[in-house]
């Protein structure tokens, strides 16, 4: 998990061209019947760099139109709630549970999410990520099984060796205005979960033997309330935050 913060520019490289090679696969992939009803694939694109992966639900009609993916209304969402903290898509990598579109937008089922998840388990490989951004239910239950939004957006949870940070849809936002505050809310402490998270990353890295049980909790919550003094202190501005 942690060989990318030793940071080998070799690493880099391979990361890139495994992203591409998923890419193709996607493209050309039929695991699963929503294959018929594509116009595009959408696997997911941003920077192979980052230490933030964001994972939606699936193409919606502009997506599915362009193979890009949240480039629809509530991509345009997600485009300001990302900026709000001084990133840039191009900052992070998106993605989603399934990489076509469901007909008429419907929900995606579990056989076509769990065709698809080998595609999603891979990009996370590649990628590596300090932070899994959740962004509605189907992406929370994948990491976080049986979680409820309501009760964990906006914190930083772990879920086997990943940190995971629950955000609701900015689709839910779009229907249901007062969500909308709260997702921008909730991003504010995006940064402070990053910290937190590479920190604890760097601790057990340094001591793998105090990985396990309800230390590794404890020692989110305090590198949390580290990572925030810090932010709020003004250590580190958020446009300083380092994504890679
Ligand atoms: N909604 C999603 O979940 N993903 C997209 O890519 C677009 C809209
Ligand atoms: Fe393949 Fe995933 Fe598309 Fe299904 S949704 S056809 S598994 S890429």
């Amino acid at each position: 998990m942690n060989e990318k913060h030793g940071g080998s520019s070799g690493r880099r490289m391979g990361t890139e061209s495994l992203l591409s090679e998923i890419a193709a696969e996607v493209r050309a992939c039929t695991r699963c019947p929503l294959a018929t009803g594509r116009t595009m694939a959408v696997p997911g694109e941003g920077n192979e760099l980052t230490d933030v992966l964001m994972v939606g639900e699936g193409p919606g009609g502009r997506e599915d139109a362009t193979g890009r993916p949240f480039v629809g209304p509530a991509g345009q969402l997600l485009t300001e709630l990302i900026r709000s903290i001084g990133w840039e898509r191009r900052d992070v990598f998106i993605t989603n549970v399934v990489k076509c579109r469901p007909p008429g937008n419907r929900d995606p089922q579990p056989d076509e999410i769990a065709a698809c998840g080998a595609y999603l388990d891979r990009q996370e490989r590649a990628l590596d990520p300090a932070v899994v951004v959740t962004l509605g239910r189907y992406s929370l239950q994948r990491y976080l099984p049986g979680a409820r939004i309501g009760a964990t957006h906006g914190q930083l949870r772990r879920s086997g060796g990943r940190f995971v940070f629950p955000m609701y849809h900015p689709a839910a936002a779009l229907h249901q205005s007062s969500l909308r505050e709260t997702l921008f809310r909730d991003i504010r402490e995006l940064p402070a979960a990053l910290l937190a998270a590479r920190q604890a990353i760097e601790e057990e890295h340094a001591a793998p033997l105090s990985v396990a049980g309800d230390g590794a909790e404890a020692s989110v919550a305090g590198a949390s309330a580290d990572a925030a003094d810090s932010l709020r202190s003004g250590a580190n501005d958020d446009h300083q935050l380092t994504l890679f």
